[in-house]
């Protein structure tokens, strides 16, 4: 009973359901299927940023030993895809855009041939000229870069509330700013990799990571001219997504050489796995941003007016880019309360890799400069940045920048910072500190030991959900088995388990809401056979929409159960309130169903002698509206800290002229675990959502959002210098406190 007790309930933190096979090696990720009669697939890319293809010749790798087939465009039935626009092609046409562009596929008998047979493809380029600096892309008269997009400006968000020339003659300080946010690649354990076959209906069947089953489906199905249910997606394990795996990789590729084949009388399945390179070059990455900011504020720190600039480099298709800027557009002006607002976000094409989504969609870049902006107005003000934050904070009815309240009742931005900044004894240890420190003259480190300790503060929201407009929603279906009581209750549900536990807490929540121990439930996911659309993992969603799905499935169930139905099956579909696209004009919009809340104070240890900065104690609250299992909240907090650790500090993604000069993780340093900080505080609260199911809201992403400039306001606090660019690498800070012939990021 007591076992039965720990097991049923929302609120116990349950071992993850898929821990015993992925701790003994027992899961097999896409890579490690194995099917009789499989094939070996590579790809060619077309490693030039912008280019005219001239002349394709596939004959001499085509009558290469052991190779079966070479693809090219014009293998591809409809030669599109694309998560927001079809415009990218599968496969080159006749232009390449960016480096990763695929130009051919060789399917042969083994990987060691199908490589091979690479260097046996003839391509003769014509270089164009690349852009790849957005602020110059998106120039009047800049060479456009695809049809689609004049002035290689894919997006633009205008946000307008109130007068804010007169916000600013109405205020007593000013702060402006220039800030700029890398590009940063996902670096998930497992690179892309997947296996195509047709299935015993016929249907051409792809087992991928991915985060969106239907939508990979779909994707795959438009490319191959079929209709949806022809084609089959199945996610057998995932080692970790992030947002990286949101748009296609190897999924339509894959596909379509086993269409090909079978069309020619070949029926045999198809695999691939991408080297750790293929994997950085070949999917998207965070989107690098450039933000001007100028606030205005009272002497007592009241925010009057805020005037924002985001450019967003998309590369040159849409990928996820136009979620990722709504995000951006959104949080750029932080989580506060503005009588007046004008913000401009554009996402524009460049021949850069293409960005994408990234845990936070674009949220850690707009905080990154908002919170910024705060810390330095506190400074400014000789306030302290929690009080300047309680005084400005948006609260229950206050109206955004898109002149709606924010959703869902509470909105427990207040009880997040206090609760932060009590826990990490902010005021008894940081106010004198803080505001002491505005004196000290830039890069002063002479007078102070090697080593400089500061802290930092930062807060953030960030909605859940694809918002916008998008029409979300998530299915599910429950089978109850039995015959007097039901004995078994199996759960259908696509929703991917990308590492977060996402399994688990989907098996909890069925179990809360049919009245069963957690034993009894049994899990079928992430097949397109076996369930309807569950919407992607990602958009901190995955627990908000499958908790609704269950509930409304569960109560669905249980009804046809009471009908003495055997089995009793439900279906159901959750859809939430409606969104809204931003306003052409003003950007006035009810975006988003709801949000999460999140505050930081992070300690860092700078070593002025060598630039290295060091992340000793981070605390973190975080509303999660309900916990429904504690310690995989806390594992996404320890995660999105350590994630963002990198981006703020190691993660160096460098490219020249649209090529990338990291590759490697020996180049691009992701956090090891000596990087890892002493101590990560998890402060979980919860204010219930109304809509969130037993009141939950997303939370995966909030944890990443501040650190960066909670990290960058700590540093000031150690060494007076203010850092507007990311990352903190050791040379870049270094020079910064030295005052050597540092040029800021051009
Ligand atoms: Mo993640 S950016 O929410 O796929």
């Amino acid at each position: 009973m007591a076992r039965e007790k720990l097991l049923g309930p929302l609120g116990e933190s349950h071992a993850r359901v898929d821990a015993p096979d992925k701790v003994t090696g027992a899961t097999r990720y896409p890579g490690d299927i194995a099917l009789p009669g499989q094939l070996w697939m590579k790809t060619l890319y077309a490693h030039r940023a912008h280019a005219r293809i001239k002349r394709l010749d596939v004959a001499r790798a085509e009558q290469t030993e052991g190779v079966v087939k070479v693809f090219t465009a014009r293998d591809v039935p409809i030669n599109e895809f694309g998560l927001i626009a079809f415009d990218a092609p599968v496969l080159a046409g006749d232009v390449v855009r960016w480096i990763g562009e695929k130009v051919a596929l060789v399917v042969a008998e083994t990987e060691q041939q199908a490589r091979q047979a690479l260097d046996l493809i003839e391509v003769e380029y014509e270089d164009l000229p690349a852009l790849t600096d957005p602020r110059e892309a998106m120039k009047v008269g800049a060479p456009v870069i695809h049809p689609h997009y004049a002035n290689n400006v894919l997006k633009h968000v205008p946000i307008r509330k109130g007068d804010v020339e007169r916000g600013f003659a109405e205020s007593d300080v000013i702060v402006e700013g220039a800030y700029y946010t890398p590009m940063q690649e996902h670096a998930y354990l497992q690179p892309e990799a997947g296996l195509a076959y047709l299935d015993e209906e016929g249907r051409v069947t792809v087992q991928v990571a991915g985060q969106w089953t239907h939508e990979d489906q779909h994707q795959i199905a438009h490319a191959l001219g079929l209709p949806d249910e022809r084609v089959r997606v199945i996610y057998p394990a995932i080692g970790g997504a992030f947002g990286g795996r949101e748009d296609m990789s190897v999924q339509i590729i894959l596909a379509l050489a086993v269409w090909r084949l079978d069309q020619m009388g070949i029926h045999r399945p198809v695999k691939t796995i991408w080297s750790r390179e293929e994997s950085i070059l070949g999917h998207h990455k965070r989107h690098q941003m450039w933000i001007r900011a100028k606030w205005g504020a009272k002497r007592d720190g009241r925010l009057l007016a805020a005037e924002v600039e985001v450019i967003a480099d998309a590369g040159p298709y849409a990928y996820t880019s136009t979620k990722v800027l709504g995000n951006a557009a959104v949080t750029c002006t932080g989580p506060y309360f503005w009588p007046h607002a004008r913000v401009d976000a554009y996402a524009v094409v460049t021949n850069n890799i293409p960005a994408g989504a990234f845990r936070g969609f674009g949220a850690p870049q707009g905080h990154f400069a908002a919170e910024q902006q705060m810390n330095k107005l506190a400074k400014r003000l000789g306030m302290d940045p929690v009080e300047l934050r309680l005084k400005n904070v948006l609260r229950e009815g206050a109206l955004t920048t898109t002149q709606t309240p924010l959703p869902g009742g509470v909105v427990a931005l207040p009880q997040v910072v206090q609760v932060c900044a009590r826990a990490a004894g902010w005021k008894a240890t940081s106010t004198e500190r803080h505001v002491a420190d505005e004196n000290l003259p830039q890069g002063s480190t002479s007078t102070r030991q090697p080593l400089a300790t500061g802290y930092g503060f930062a807060c953030a929201f960030k909605n859940i959900g694809f918002s916008f407009g998008f029409p979300e929603g998530a299915s599910a279906a429950i089978e109850l088995h039995g015959g007097t009581r039901v004995e078994r209750a199996v759960l259908k549900i696509a929703g991917a388990e990308v590492g977060q536990g996402g399994h688990t807490v989907f098996m909890q929540m069925a179990a809360e809401a049919l009245g069963l121990p957690l034993a009894q439930i049994e899990l079928v996911a992430s097949d397109t056979a076996t369930s309807g659309d569950f919407g992607s993992a990602s958009a901190s969603r995955s627990t908000f929409f499958a908790g609704n799905a269950i509930r409304g499935t569960a109560a669905a169930a249980l009804q046809k159960w009471r009908d003495e139905e055997r089995p009793a099956i439900a279906i159901y579909r959750y859809q939430p309130p409606a969104t809204e696209n931003f306003d052409a004009a003003t950007g006035r919009a009810r975006p988003n169903i709801a949000y999460g809340y999140v505050a930081q104070v992070v300690e860092v240890e700078v070593d002025t002698e060598t630039g290295q900065i060091r992340l000793k104690r981070v605390w973190c609250a975080d509303d999660v509206g309900k916990a429904i299992n504690p310690q995989l909240i806390e594992g996404q907090i320890e995660g999105g800290v350590v994630q963002a650790l990198g981006y703020a500090i190691t993660e160096n993604f460098v490219t020249r002229d649209g090529h990338v000069l990291t590759p490697y993780f020996s180049n691009y340093l992701i956090p090891g675990v000596l990087d890892v900080p002493e101590r990560i505080e998890s402060l979980i609260l919860e204010f219930p959502d109304s809509e969130g199911p037993w009141g939950a809201r997303g939370m995966a992403e909030m944890p990443f959002i501040p650190l960066a400039p909670a990290i960058t306001a700590a540093v000031h606090d150690a060494t007076g210098v203010w850092f507007d660019e990311l990352p903190l690498t050791p040379w870049k800070v270094w020079e910064r406190l030295h005052e050597r012939s540092y040029t800021p990021h051009s």
